[in-house]
């Protein structure tokens, strides 16, 4: 588990670190050291981080705490030592272990993209940019006995450059944070910025090109300017992209998009998940319908014949922000005609568009598609539930009430994802 947090002593004034242990019995506690990274206003890319909207950082410590036991309760605290033996300390908080790959275990994944953050007075937000932000944190705050994961999938703070917003949303989402991993992606609000390498050209993210979201949230990249991972939870294998880099074939990203899901052992875990910011897949949004493409030009002819050929289950996005379900799809044709309760052999990925985290809302296209199964112009979010190696349950909730507007099941065995389906197996020899 990595903990992070933001102080003011760089590691000549204090030494950081986490105490932390088993919650009950006769518990000894241990001290994980921390890694300590900052940035310098010439870090920026341009204005406004480089200029009004830059604000000192103040020091991003991580701390890795290993050989945890799979589910066991840890309460833990951040500390800081001074060179006189004096010591600072945080309050005391509790998380719960992550369960080992392939765990037959109930687990629960909430996932969602563009929630950004907003005052509960109304005090500093002048354009309300998102309204929906308080309302999603807030819904994911009650259920917190009921999630054992988080993905923010892009356009985490919109900051876009004003640096101390990074704070005000950490600390909005810290009850969620401090106790359960919060895994994020990249979007155009943390990385775009013209001549920066960005796959668009936009100023998106206010100067930021990356360096804010790369060093404030640890995530298992190789590199976190190149902000692509994958991460095993108990039963699901999860694919990260970032569309903020190319993903197009022959590119770095993209091999490593065919080697994250080739390399999953389906048995141990069947539940195969691919999210990125930008919609790749499928989506009826304003913008993508008027270019007659559905998702990011080059996102599917790139794609979509590894999603079919590795059987990803359900592939995610946020950035447009709205809640949009496909069928079980190959090539813009649906390929299975169960709507809420898929049994079997599944046939294709179905696309779950979960950009309704708080930002303001995006229009659909008055256009009609055979793919897809339900729209809501609403705020909301996505929760996976594994029950098991061969149950699944996706839940669509309102960030208004918490309650379930949109919901399917998925029920198969391991023989189920080994067969073959359309552009899924290489051909089979008559040889005995
Ligand atoms: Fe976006």
């Amino acid at each position: 588990m990595a903990v992070t947090w933001t102080s003011g002593y760089n590691i000549d004034e204090a030494v950081p670190f986490v105490e932390w242990g088993p919650v009950g019995g006769h518990q000894i506690l241990s001290r994980s050291p921390a890694e300590t990274l900052t940035f310098s206003r010439s870090d920026m890319c341009g204005s406004p981080a480089r200029t009004f909207g830059w604000r000192h950082p103040g020091y991003i410590h991580t701390s890795f705490l290993k050989e945890l036991w799979p589910n066991k309760m840890y309460t833990y605290k951040l500390g800081h030592q001074f060179s006189n033996g004096s010591y600072v300390w945080s309050k005391l908080y509790s998380f719960q272990a992550s369960p080992s790959t392939g765990q037959d275990s109930e687990q629960r994944v909430v996932i969602f993209g563009d929630m950004g953050k907003a005052e509960r007075d109304g005090s500093n937000e002048y354009n309300n940019y998102q309204p929906g932000s308080l309302n999603t944190t807030d819904q994911l705050v009650k259920d917190l006995d009921n999630i054992d994961i988080v993905f923010h999938i892009g356009d985490i703070t919109y900051a876009n450059g004003y640096l101390s917003q990074w704070d005000q949303f950490t600390s909005q989402v810290q009850p969620i944070t401090s106790r359960i991993p919060y895994m994020i992606a990249s979007g155009n609000h943390e990385r775009d910025w013209p001549n920066t390498g960005s796959f668009y050209d936009t100023m998106d993210s206010g100067g930021e090109c990356g360096v804010l979201a790369e060093t404030m949230f640890y995530v298992p990249a190789k590199t976190r300017s190149k902000f692509w991972y994958s991460t095993d939870f108990g039963m699901f294998h999860f694919c990260i992209a970032d569309t903020e880099h190319d993903w197009r074939e022959g590119t770095e990203q993209y091999k490593f998009i065919e080697n994250c899901l080739s390399s999953v052992d389906r048995q141990k875990q069947p539940w195969l998940i691919f999210a990125a910011h930008r919609v790749l897949g499928y989506s009826s949004g304003f913008s993508y319908a008027k270019e007659g493409t559905f998702a990011e030009p080059m996102g599917r002819e790139s794609l979509e014949h590894l999603w079919q050929k590795y059987r990803v289950d359900i592939a995610f996005y946020g950035h447009v922000h709205n809640y949009e379900r496909t069928c079980p799809i190959y090539q813009s044709q649906c390929v299975n005609d169960e709507e809420s309760h898929y049994a079997g052999t599944m046939n294709g990925t179905i696309h779950i568009v979960v950009g309704g985290g708080g930002s303001h809302l995006s229009n659909f296209s008055s256009v009609e598609t055979a793919w897809s199964l339900y729209k809501d112009y609403d705020y909301g979010f996505g929760k996976l539930t594994a029950f098991n190696h061969s149950f699944l349950l996706f839940e669509y909730k309102k960030s208004s009430d918490g309650r379930v507007y949109d919901s399917f099941t998925i029920t198969r065995e391991y023989k189920d994802v080994l067969s073959c389906v359309h552009d899924s197996c290489s051909p089979t020899t008559l040889a005995t």
